[in-house]
């Protein structure tokens, strides 16, 4: 996601947009741009790099104008750099937009674009948009708001989207879509406008909260008027802002680590968007479409990587292995590159990492490179090191992840593997045409799926209070929910300190099962599936121990019910999309515990979010 801020009214429009950039910058950090309208002209200022950047290079130039838009990028299409970051300018520079969100048929508008003659300077989606209305105003001979509307029409995607242009410098056009995009009304008749309230609450408390397919229309004279996409005018929803700033920045949550749980539902969308469709029964991964055959064909799939993103990489052979029936080995990144492994030509190395810069996947990368393997990526971070290096990959569409312990970042990776291994076992025959219909119909109904289980956070916050002063805990699963177990167990420990282990069920009786006593939790994924009844053998044995069983079930069980201390119900799935549901209890679990704890949730001692050094 990105942050965008605008201005319009009697005051300079830079330091008010400088400002509300730095505090959207948690929302991507790759780049930022300014354009301010001064005279008739519109001056654009932009570069690669934190809003620091930008400030800096800015500075000795004219910064007049009193309307004017900002932009900080988290790149989706177009690596971080000058060219890609927004605003972006029609071809005479007439128009200036920023855009966060995704264009999804951006491809085939641009090649329409530039057979009608229109030059690209950029990589990005957004530029489309602004040729796009250039396109129409000339065409149509409408005003660029009217344009901006009809645009709209011929776009698939998010947007939240503000446009200047020099014929109209009283005005400013807005619309949103899936993207956040607030109006704050100013007590002067100036307005302000944004991602969220942050960088408008000190200005103003009145604001109103765009809905989606909404075009605010914004003129000094006039005022402020909205519209739908059908052009019919809709009376604003005026709100007064409660939250102060910090909390604001937070989306009102307490920690950057619980906004972006509850970003899940949304994260996960983002991560599939444009990649599946159950009813037409199609699945793609662009970014590695070219390498599918090779991969079919390849001696084996190694995954590197490092943490929680080994943990989905452990996930994503299950799924890979079970479905498209192609050899997978997971390995520690760290253990892989000094170990001096076997790697062939027609092995392929796929590297996960959610920041792209964790120095032992990258090194691990580098030595399959220079063994002549084929090296791909799945990473969160869009022109990160690993995304650069690397012959093909996928990127996430998490948006920033902030807190430390990594949550979004994980089940996007587990998504993008579980579209990984459809793609492959559908192209590869392995899977059946029916199965694999049910499979793109279950995974597009998880999003709703984890919505529910995130309801059922006042449960956990009971269990959580429970446990918080336990000294050890146990995580038990099996098949693909065992990697579950492990990123339960990590995330509880590098949050909450307390020593956590996760296991395979089975590998309880040779060894584990020796700590067992009434001290010690013990939380299960016990879900219906192929091993369900083996879990349910091997909660007993934790049982008849004293041990404590707080076990994840589907929804509905009552047997398990019956033997555990607490359950944690979560929807019913396709056994394969499991983890995707079963980490969010572990996750809020592990949360609650470190907050009650008095633990530094977002920035745990001794951890950094992105471990760039051996
Ligand atoms: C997970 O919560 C930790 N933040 C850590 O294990 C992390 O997953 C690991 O350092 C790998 O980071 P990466 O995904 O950015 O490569």
């Amino acid at each position: 996601m990105c942050g965008i801020v605008a201005y319009i009214g009697q005051k300079q429009a830079y330091p008010i947009i400088l400002k509300g950039l730095k505090r959207l910058e948690y929302r991507g950090y790759d780049s930022a741009g300014i354009a301010l309208l001064d005279e008739g002209n519109i001056n654009l200022y932009k570069r690669q790099g934190k809003v620091s950047n930008l400030e800096e290079f800015a500075a000795a130039q004219n910064l007049n104008g009193h309307s004017g838009i900002g932009h900080t990028r988290w790149a989706t299409h177009g690596a971080p750099n000058d060219v890609n970051a927004h605003p972006h300018m029609s071809m005479e520079g007439d128009i200036a937009l920023i855009h966060n969100g995704i264009i999804e048929n951006y491809d085939s508008l641009k090649k329409e674009l530039i057979s009608k003659g229109y030059v690209f300077k950029s990589e990005t989606d957004t530029e489309v948009l602004v040729h796009l209305i250039d396109h129409i105003s000339k065409h149509e001979n409408v005003w660029f708001g009217e344009a901006l509307r009809i645009a709209l029409s011929h776009v698939v995607g998010a947007y939240a989207i503000v446009a200047l242009s020099k014929a109209y410098p009283n005005r400013l056009v807005a619309a949103r879509k899936s993207s956040p995009l607030v109006v704050g009304v100013g007590a002067e008749g100036d307005y302000y406008l944004a991602s969220d309230a942050t960088p408008i609450v000190e200005y103003t408390k009145k604001v109103v909260y765009l809905d989606d397919e909404e075009i605010a229309i914004i003129d000094l004279e006039e005022g402020l008027k909205l519209f739908n996409i059908a052009d019919q005018e809709k009376t604003p929803y005026f709100q007064q802002l409660e939250l102060e700033l910090e909390a604001l920045e937070k989306g009102g949550y307490e920690h950057f680590m619980l906004k972006e749980i509850h970003e899940q539902p949304r994260s996960i969308h983002d991560c599939f968007r444009g990649r599946l469709n159950a009813l037409e029964g199609w699945v793609s991964l662009g970014g590695i479409r070219d390498y599918e055959q090779k991969m079919i064909q390849a001696n084996r799939l190694i995954i590197v990587a490092c943490g929680t993103s080994w943990h989905a990489g452990l996930v994503g052979e299950y799924l890979i292995e079970d479905l498209a029936r192609i050899n997978v080995e997971v390995e520690y990144a760290s253990e892989f590159r000094y170990r001096n492994p076997i790697i062939h030509e027609n092995d392929i190395v796929i590297a996960i990492s959610q920041s792209g810069e964790t120095a032992d996947t990258l090194a691990a990368l580098e030595l399959a490179k220079s063994k002549g393997a084929t090296i791909l990526g799945i990473c969160n971070v869009v022109g990160s090191s690993i995304s650069r290096i690397t012959d093909a990959g996928s990127y996430t569409h998490a948006g920033p992840e902030i807190g430390v312990a990594s949550t979004k970042a994980f089940t996007a990776q587990v998504t993008v593997l579980t579209l990984m291994a459809l793609s492959l076992a559908h192209k590869k025959g392995t899977i059946s045409e029916s199965d694999f219909h049910t499979l793109l119909t279950e995974l597009e109904a998880i999003p709703e799926k984890v919505k529910k289980v995130l309801e059922t956070n006042d449960h956990i916050l009971k269990i959580a209070e429970e446990y918080k002063d336990a000294k050890n805990a146990l995580y038990l699963g099996r098949g693909s929910s065992f990697p579950v177990a492990l990123e339960g167990a990590l995330k509880l420990k590098e949050i909450s300190y307390i020593h956590a282990e996760g296991y395979p069920a089975a590998e309880m009786k040779h060894g584990p099962i020796a700590l067992i006593d009434e001290e010690m939790p013990v939380f299960v994924i016990a879900t219906k599936g192929n091993s369900y009844e083996k879990v349910v053998s091997n909660i007993q044995e934790v049982k008849a121990r004293k041990g404590k069983i707080i076990a994840i079930v589907t929804e509905g069980d009552v047997s398990v019910k019956e033997m555990a201390d607490h359950v944690i119900e979560i929807p019913e799935t396709n056994e394969f999309l499991v983890p995707l549901l079963a980490t969010v209890p572990l996750q809020l679990l592990s949360y609650h515990i470190a907050v009650m704890r008095g633990c530094n949730v977002d920035q745990p001692r001794n951890l950094a979010k992105s471990v760039t050094v051996e």
